[in-house]
């Protein structure tokens, strides 16, 4: 067990909180764990009120981007306890983004030990509503003051909590997307590094000008096969069968892909993780053959797709309903998670 040491604030902002439908994203709850990296160790590990940091101008991070971040989920279970989703996948994941772009790896005593006692400290904050949970932010960046360019030697390592709700209130209409990139094979989409997200900016805000929720990456090479949609990884259930592109480097390893093509199988559906060309999708798409579209991720969930443009095309997707298989999907995670449901994989991680 490391030693953490604490300051707590002494009047918390919870109680001006609305818990029952928070935004996601909007509030912190009252702390934030931090710990610094020199001269080759994790040191000062701490809990302190959620507030700002004061950093250097010339910190690396904000001039050469090393900076990496997770997102994990912690709920309230039925019984009252509190439950975080896989996150010893979580910290792989972690540790795969971090090793990437040259930044030190979390041991998974800093990382639990950190989340646990965070968790702990700020108990309160895990809402109980259906569909909501405490978003866990752990990230990382790069604190060393220098404009020269090179790999840090000093970085910053700290946890946000935040309650959230849904992400996305409504079905995504997705432009594929074939004339920009997010990142090619080789490059650095398997790993959740803050550029992946800013460089996907302009893109996306173009597709929302043209009346599109978020766009379908297509790869750099060819845009030719679909890779994923943004923040969340894409399936297709085409003739009764789950269809999502296999992973590769241009593609998030998502958390939320792996548990739902879990529970597919679990279910006995057939399924495919393979390239998907955009011509196939769209020919399947024609023949009416793709009955549903959605998207997974930690924040997104579940989320359905109304809508798919391909070229001048667009292609609906038939409305969703109780029996289509990523409605279930969500209610069994969400059972699973809440503990209403046996946890056959070994996913909850109670606190
Ligand atoms: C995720 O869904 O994986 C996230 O961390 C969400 C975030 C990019 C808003």
């Amino acid at each position: 067990m490391i030693e953490i040491a604490r300051k707590l604030t002494s009047s918390s902002r919870l109680p001006s909180i609305d818990l029952t439908n928070p935004e996601f994203g909007k509030d912190c709850s009252d702390h934030m764990f931090c710990a610094t990296y020199r001269n080759g160790e994790w040191t000062n590990p701490e809990i302190v009120p959620f507030g700002d940091i004061t950093f250097s101008p010339a910190m690396l991070a904000l001039h050469y981007g090393q900076s990496v971040f997770e997102g994990m989920k912690a709920f309230r279970m039925q019984d009252g306890r509190i439950s975080i989703f896989r996150p010893h996948s979580h910290l792989e994941r972690f540790n795969r983004s971090l090793d990437r772009m040259c930044m030190p790896t979390i041991s998974e005593e800093l990382f639990f030990d950190a989340l646990i006692e965070m968790l702990k400290v700020d108990q309160g904050w895990v809402p109980t509503a259906p569909g909501t949970s405490l978003y866990l932010r752990p990230f990382c960046f790069a604190s060393e003051p220098r404009l020269k360019i090179k790999i840090a030697d000093q970085y910053q390592f700290m946890i946000l909590m935040s309650p959230a709700g849904k992400y996305f209130g409504k079905p995504y209409r997705l432009k594929v997307e074939t004339k920009y990139t997010r990142t090619a094979e080789g490059g650095t989409g398997y790993a959740k590094c803050a550029g992946n997200y800013g460089s996907s900016f302009y893109p996306v805000k173009k597709a929302i000008e043209e009346g599109f929720d978020q766009v379908l990456w297509t790869d750099a090479k060819e845009h030719r096969y679909i890779d994923e949609a943004g923040m969340m990884n894409i399936m297709f259930m085409v003739d009764g069968k789950i269809i999502t592109p296999s992973l590769s480097t241009a593609i998030l390893e998502g958390i939320t892909r792996d548990s739902v093509l879990t529970i597919a199988r679990d279910q006995e559906i057939v399924v495919e993780e393979r390239r998907i060309a955009v011509d196939e999708l769209e020919s399947y798409l024609r023949e009416g053959r793709v009955t549903e579209a959605f998207g997974t991720g930690t924040a997104a969930v579940v989320a359905p797709v109304q809508m798919i443009r391909i070229g001048e095309n667009d292609y609906n997707i038939p409305t969703p309903n109780e029996t289509s298989f990523h409605n279930k999907a969500y209610v069994i995670l969400n059972d699973i998670r809440k503990g209403l449901a046996p946890d056959i994989h070994g996913w909850n991680f109670i606190i």
